[in-house]
């Protein structure tokens, strides 16, 4: 008698069903009874980030919670149960990941970050640590300095180059500001991170030695091509196809910017060496990617391997650009439909530089509503819409209760759990913010900047954070200054139509980045 197909696909949904139910058992056994997480979705793809972006689109995200401060989602047909969070009390727990061996940032976790080598943002424990004694001190008050001067020449270089008419009343009507603000954020951390202002220049930006593209389109490809790239086989690189030519191109004209720029500035340091030693450093700038290559060139503690010298210029470039540019964009969408708030803005920027007629960074701190807005725009649009940390050992989460009567429950994670840090659901959180859905820059005096967890928090949080928003408030109060932001309307739309196109749109990548800006700015 031959094989019938009930004879194969019987035992086959015998072994799923056994597969799955186990995993469900196992999340039973380790975790407990289910009623502190009740959700059970049905279906998710390989690693958990995929699966949430299927199946909770992102302003929806929140509602997912119900009132609870965490949900424990065990897909009945794909993937393994992961806890997800939307308290700050948990993320303080688990953030660090990586500076302590309880908590790490896992590689698979990583995605394309790892496409060009471990760095800052993907290492643990001692390798981490290596790289964030190399960086930090990059951050300081004088690179904030160079940030808010580049920033400005930027600024000015964009008008005058993109040609806009600077009498008072014109109108420039701008399709996508995200395509400005990915040029300009690009720029600045061209110039200030890698000290390279004389190739930044707006009319004509660095390209990569294969030719294809710029250094922009070339960072924008990678991004959404960088999981083929980093898991395709070699072969499918030569099947005629122009789609894939073009992928391999742009990678490979990043990767050839990468390597020169490496290149060249080895040599700078080389000679200054060679020259006078280490008292003829101080001659080269001290801006991070200088400190990165010294790093590579040296013995000890500091040693940085090539391979971490790559990946860290890459995560630099990356993480340096598209997740300011795309707050940006978002608060230049937010303002533009409230009015109320661009006019109280303008206000402040009007008082400030009466009051301060020169135009530097010292003005920062005086710009608070102007910095609120920014830090009101990531909260409404995390760029870093995800933390996801793995423990190393067997260890307690203390989830605080969802109401104040309740007192805390301590949840037992077995060595190896995954928790997904949820930032916006985190930033959309009735308990954090009064009214969170509305964009209100004015609760920033009330909630204080700690609160800005958009950033993360603890050793590990955003080694950018303060070069952000120093970008962004002079960015911000450049263009209020002189332009007043107006929706631009397709014919026949309103107000509220746009709103709908365009601040309830994202994409979500590699990072969230809000949906193309249209904008019309009048000259004031
Ligand atoms: C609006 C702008 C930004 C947002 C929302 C943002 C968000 C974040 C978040 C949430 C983390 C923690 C990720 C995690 O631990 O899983 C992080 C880390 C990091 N960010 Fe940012 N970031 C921004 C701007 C920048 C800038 C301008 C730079 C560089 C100039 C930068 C470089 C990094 C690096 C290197 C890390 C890894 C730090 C570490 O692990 O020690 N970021 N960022």
């Amino acid at each position: 008698m031959g094989i019938t197909a009930v004879d194969v696909v019987l035992p086959c949904a015998i072994a799923f069903v056994s597969w799955r139910a186990s995993i469900l058992l196992y999340a039973y056994r380790a975790y407990g009874p289910s009623d502190l997480y009740p959700a059970f979705i049905p279906l998710s793809l390989p690693g958990v980030t995929f699966g949430m972006g299927l199946i909770w689109t992102w302003n929806r995200r929140p509602d997912g919670y119900g009132n609870k401060e965490c949900i424990r989602i065990t897909p009945l047909l794909w993937g393994y149960s992961t806890l997800y969070v939307r308290s700050p009390e948990v993320l303080r727990q688990v953030a660090g990941g990586g500076s302590n061996k309880t908590w790490i940032k896992p590689d698979w976790a990583n995605g394309s970050l790892l496409l060009y080598g471990q760095n800052l943002a993907t290492e643990n424990l001692e390798g981490w640590r290596r790289h964030r004694r190399i960086m930090q001190p990059s951050f300081s008050r004088s690179t904030y300095e160079l940030v808010w001067r580049e920033t400005t020449r930027i600024y000015h270089d964009m008008v005058k180059t993109e040609g806009w008419n600077t009498q008072s009343g014109s109108i420039v009507s701008i399709k996508a500001i995200n395509q400005l603000t990915f040029k300009l954020g690009l720029y600045v951390i061209g110039s200030c991170g890698f000290g390279l202002p004389e190739k930044f220049t707006w009319a004509d930006p660095p390209k990569g030695e294969k030719g294809q593209g710029n250094i922009q389109s070339n960072i924008a490809s990678v991004e959404k091509s960088s999981l083929t790239i980093q898991f395709a086989p070699k072969w499918i690189w030569k099947l005629p196809s122009k789609r894939l030519r073009t992928m391999w191109e742009e990678y490979t004209s990043l990767t050839s910017f990468i390597h020169t720029e490496v290149a060249q500035r080895k040599a700078i340091i080389d000679e200054a060496l060679a020259n006078g030693g280490d008292d003829a450093l101080d001659s080269v700038n001290q801006d991070v990617f200088s400190r990165l290559v010294l790093a590579s060139q040296s013995d000890g503690k500091q040693a940085l391997s090539d391979s971490e010298l790559i990946g860290n210029t890459f995560v630099l470039l990356f993480a340096g650009h598209d997740t300011t540019s795309s707050t940006l964009a978002a608060a230049i969408a937010l303002l533009a439909y409230h009015t109320d708030e661009q006019d109280k803005a303008h206000q402040e920027i009007v008082k400030v530089i009466e009051e301060n007629p020169q135009f530097d960074f010292s003005l920062s701190s005086q710009l608070s509503y102007i910095t609120s807005i920014f830090l009101e725009a990531v909260r409404l649009y995390p760029a870093g819409e995800v933390g996801i940390r793995e423990c190393l050992e067997d260890t307690m989460l203390r989830i605080p209760p969802s109401d104040e009567k309740s007192p805390p429950v301590d949840v037992a994670m077995p060595k190896g759990s995954t928790v997904v840090v949820d930032f916006i659901a985190m930033q959309y959180h009735s308990r954090q913010f009064a009214d969170p859905l509305a964009f209100r820059p004015s609760r920033w005096a009330e909630v204080g900047e700690d609160s800005a967890t958009a950033f993360s928090t603890g050793p590990r949080a955003c080694i950018g954070k303060k070069f952000a928003q120093t970008e962004a408030t002079c960015f911000l109060t450049n263009l209020l200054r002189d332009w007043r932001i107006e929706p631009l309307l397709n014919p026949g739309e309103t107000k509220e139509q746009w709103k709908t196109r365009v601040l309830g749109k994202v994409k979500i990548v590699l990072t969230l980045t809000i949906a193309d800006v249209p904008v019309r700015l009048v000259r004031r």
